[in-house]
């Protein structure tokens, strides 16, 4: 028989008390401060149990301890454990209820992934309640737990100074707590509420404390049954993310998606502000069938009076009341992968149901997350919390976090494997951007070429130090230069001497490095001419960026394939003999990784083809 609650069979138990308001919480502590048997004793006290549960509850208490007092930790410490035997549930929802209210309850995993999983249990929150050892006061994990709560968005926490048993009920301990943690609250801006509590002995849980009388407020259950829920999405102005435009036949052209905020009737004026069109709400049709209304949160389908152009990812707005539009952000961002971040590289960016590439411009400070300071940082890794400011290769329709979580609230995605790296909220537009507008030209790209007489190209040769890039390369620009064409060869260890001599051997470098080579490539094919670049360029994600820069058909990616030990036969510049004594550090294929093309548009093996042969290939493609 299980010891624990399973949250299918509590979904159906609360079904017929759907017409509760629900309060969402999450309650942050470890399972030292109590947390397993606070929230134990919150489901056994709402008697959300099952008599079975509660039988299997006390069986294993007994076994447990060898006397009669239930062990409430048991009940979730169960699940923790199912959680640790695989199947990896980042955040258990528990459910329960009572007369007044439902209640679902985040409860995250203390260890390892805690700022992950905490901003994912938080992000969804109303309110949150702070755990603290009336015996150990305020902790360097509670300063942690409160600023991520507080940059989730919640604005009201309970302070639970529980294990008040342990310390005789003693009510200059608790005043203690709760002053110094009003301190805290103050910087963060949270509303807080401090209660005296024992959650093993129930004492101010459900029901008021005899050992307390000092304290005279409400008790833990009286807070959450009572505060405001609040209902951030519904208030503000309407938007209306598209997620797909839905043309059945030619009489029907409708527009899917959510109402992340706000509210839209029928004959409402909206705005696409992507493009400034507007037109007016002829129909809104909902899962109930047609209404003349739709409410937050709501998924719709909407049609509109007149043809305007709309595709996925667009947001809907009441014209005076429009979300931004920059290409550029500041934002706060969780960083939740072992992956370190790397300014300069492209990741993909979910915003609503905008999907856009980005790039990290400036990692602007790492926050430490129990003093508040801010800290210089070139990366961010795992758990940490920094300030960045992004470049969007599209504009994107935003809004502050704080104003509205779902429009303002993001995240990063590797632009290869689609994992998630981290998580965002941003805090406004840079305003540089506003006043940066791309300036059309008269003489285009296709007329330098055509004076030309050539097709641009970008013909990228990656490979090993030693591969034969160099050499391939120079071969071929004197054949292309031989035979006419108007060329140009931009070539690693060159330009390090120049436009890059600031840069070194670290991932970010080489990231920045083929950034610029990338740019003064796709400059020079809008001259007209056929570039070579010759670069190791050891990463796919910044070979596909560098892709990314031209147009369809431009870019030539070529693997310069020699195997390692032939490489490091050849040496030509003695650099791998004095990478393997560990004179030089980060040297490709010694300590530094080089991630081969998957895919390449061609792929020469120099140990069966002379350099000769290797142009003739590539002219060949070209
Ligand atoms: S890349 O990785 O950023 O693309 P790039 O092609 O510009 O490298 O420069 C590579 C050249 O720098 C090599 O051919 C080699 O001569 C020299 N070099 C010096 N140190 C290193 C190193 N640690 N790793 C690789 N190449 C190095």
């Amino acid at each position: 028989m299980p010891n624990t609650i399973n949250d299918e069979t509590i979904i159906n138990f609360l079904d017929h008390q759907e017409n509760l308001p629900c309060l969402r919480f999450i309650t942050c502590g470890s399972v030292d401060d109590g947390k397993s048997t606070l929230i134990g004793r919150l489901l056994y006290d709402s008697k959300t149990l099952f008599d079975d549960q509660i039988i299997g509850l006390k069986r294993e208490s007994k076994k447990k301890s060898n006397n009669e007092e239930i062990d409430f930790s048991l009940l979730v410490d169960g699940l923790e454990a199912e959680r640790e035997q695989g199947i990896t549930i980042d955040v258990a929802y528990r459910f329960f209820a009572t007369d007044k209210r439902r209640f679902i309850v985040a409860d995250t995993p203390g260890h390892l992934s805690y700022t992950r999983n905490m901003a994912t249990g938080a992000s969804t929150a109303d309110i949150a309640i702070i755990l603290v050892d009336a015996r150990k006061g305020l902790l360097p994990q509670t300063h942690r737990h409160s600023f991520i709560v507080s940059l989730m968005g919640i604005k009201r926490v309970i302070l639970a100074v529980n294990k008040m048993d342990l310390v005789d009920f003693d009510e200059a301990q608790f005043l203690n707590i709760s002053t110094a943690y009003q301190v805290l609250a103050d910087r963060l801006g949270l509303e807080v509420q401090a209660i005296p509590l024992s959650a093993k002995c129930g004492d101010n849980v459900f029901d008021r404390s005899d050992h307390m009388n000092y304290y005279q407020g409400p008790t833990l259950m009286q807070v959450l049954e009572t505060i405001e829920i609040s209902n951030q999405n519904s208030v503000g102005p309407a938007r209306f993310s598209v997620q797909w435009v839905n043309r059945p036949h030619q009489d029907f052209r409708g527009f899917s998606g959510t109402l992340e905020q706000g509210m839209l009737s029928v004959g409402d004026e909206i705005i696409n502000s992507r493009t400034g069109f507007s037109s007016k709400i002829s129909q809104i049709i909902t899962p109930r069938g047609p209404d003349i209304n739709a409410r937050p949160h709501e998924a719709v389908t909407l049609t509109l009076d007149d043809e305007i152009d709309i595709s996925r990812g667009d947001v809907l707005s009441p014209p005076t009341d429009r979300p931004k539009l920059s290409d550029q952000i500041q934002a706060h961002l969780i960083w939740m992968h072992q992956e370190e971040l790397i300014a300069g590289r492209q990741y993909i960016m979910l915003l609503g149901t905008q999907s856009i590439i980005c790039t990290i411009t400036d990692i602007r400070h790492r926050i430490d997350v129990t003093t508040f300071e801010k800290l210089a940082a070139k990366t961010l890794e795992l758990n940490d919390i920094g300030v960045v400011n992004l470049a969007c290769l599209v504009p994107i329709q935003f809004d502050p976090y704080k104003d509205n979580q779902s429009l303002g609230g993001f995240l990063l995605l590797d632009r290869l494997t689609n994992k998630t790296l981290g998580a965002g909220m941003i805090d406004f537009g840079l305003r540089r951007a506003d006043n940066i507008h791309i300036q059309a030209l008269h003489v285009t790209k296709v007329s330098r070429s055509a004076a030309k007489n050539q097709r641009p190209r970008m013909i990228w040769l990656t490979g090993l130090s030693g591969s034969g890039k160099s050499t391939i390369a120079n071969e071929l620009e004197r054949k292309l230069h031989s035979l006419g064409f108007h060329t140009s060869l931009l070539d690693g260890d060159n330009l390090r001497h120049g436009l890059n001599k600031d840069l070194g051997f670290t991932e970010a470098d080489r990231v920045e490095n083929i950034r610029r080579v990338a740019e003064v490539g796709r400059l020079m094919t809008e001259a007209g001419l056929i570039v070579i670049a010759s670069f190791i360029s050891p990463y796919r994600s910044d070979r596909a960026m560098a892709r990314s820069l031209f147009d369809k058909g431009e870019f030539l990616e070529i693997h310069i394939a020699t195997p390692l030990e032939v490489a490091i036969s050849r040496d030509p510049k003695g650099l791998y003999a004095k990478a393997i004594k560990g004179q030089i550090k980060n040297f490709t294929g010694i300590d530094s990784p080089y991630e081969e093309p998957s895919n390449p548009d061609l792929r020469i093996d120099t140990t069966l083809h002379s350099p000769a042969e290797a142009v003739d290939l590539i002219l060949k493609l070209l």
